[in-house]
């Protein structure tokens, strides 16, 4: 059995957009299961799949993440290997392409489980990775228009993340965005926390989005890891997690998860989801704005 699946975010979607936010879930989907079914890993998949979301300006992750106070593009990713527990993020990186390779490149090159800022930086330098500016124009406009009318704060459009499960039975997930419109300089949100909005055991794959600060006073992909683990299934889990959320913060939050026998969960209390996922047993890709 293999699968996948894949998120763009829980966040407000204009309209306008929604057709192609699922079509970029969808490529991401497909660029993940190419992975998996020519034998790869779930970690080269979900390395492919968040690196095609990070790479379409439509969603907060790499080049079109949104801005933060000043207007610059702080980035946070996190990736993680559930066989062997292993762990790599960056937090409040700026000028990189793909944070996820970054994050995976601290979890397989160092013996950190997450570097930030200019450090972090410095360190995806050494590595090899060049010097990207993520920002872009319409970011930039929105940015403006988000601090003119200083609404924007409550927005997180787009966060995106993946879950995995390889020919091998290893579970995997990675997550990656650019956090809050208009944040304060030097915040690190859930993505690139183990525990917090990305986490992998042997028996359970979890990305989340949405209000990070909540996530990570819950541990809330470690939570439903736990449930997972303990044989409820993926959706059932992360229902009783996301309630739990609404009951204690009002949290408007979004989940995808994965087992070690390819049940998916995807569950989110926004109105939307971009989402796409596909396992052994699809002909074809399930893509769609909401579950
Ligand atoms: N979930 C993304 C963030 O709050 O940074």
């Amino acid at each position: 059995m293999i699968a996948i699946a894949v998120h763009g975010g829980a966040g407000r979607w204009d309209e306008a957009e929604r057709d192609a936010a699922v079509a970029g879930v969808r490529g991401a989907a497909a660029a993940g299961w190419q992975v998996l079914e020519t034998g790869g890993t779930s970690l080269d998949a979900v390395t492919a799949a968040v690196m095609v979301l990070e790479d379409d300006p439509l969603f907060n992750a790499g080049t079109g993440s949104v801005l933060n106070a000043e207007g610059d593009a702080e980035l946070d990713a996190g990736i993680m290997a559930g066989d062997v527990l292993t762990a790599g993020g960056v937090a409040c990186i700026r000028r990189v392409r793909n944070p996820v390779l970054v994050a995976r490149r601290v979890m397989e090159a160092t013996d950190c489980v997450l570097l930030a800022g200019a450090e972090a930086e410095r360190f995806a330098r050494d590595q090899g990775f060049a010097d990207h500016d993520p920002v872009t124009e319409r970011r930039r406009a929105r940015w403006r228009a988000a601090r003119a009318r200083q609404a924007g704060e409550r927005l997180v459009p787009g966060t995106v993340g993946a879950v995995a499960l390889d020919r091998g039975g290893r579970l995997a997930a990675a997550t990656s965005t650019g956090g809050r419109e208009l944040k304060r300089p030097g915040r690190i949100g859930d993505s690139p926390v183990p525990g917090a909005g990305n986490y992998a055991t042997a028996q359970a794959a979890v990305s989340a989005t949405g209000w990070g600060e909540f996530m990570l006073r819950m541990a809330t992909a470690k939570a439903i890891a736990t449930r997972i683990e303990s044989g409820e299934p993926p959706a059932s889990a992360a229902a009783s997690v996301l309630a739990e959320m609404a009951r204690s913060f009002g949290a408007p939050i979004g989940v995808i998860c994965l087992d070690a026998r390819g049940a998916v969960g995807i569950v989110h209390g926004t109105e939307g989801m971009p989402h796409a996922w596909r396992t052994g047993d699809d002909d074809d890709f399930n893509a769609r704005f909401a579950a």
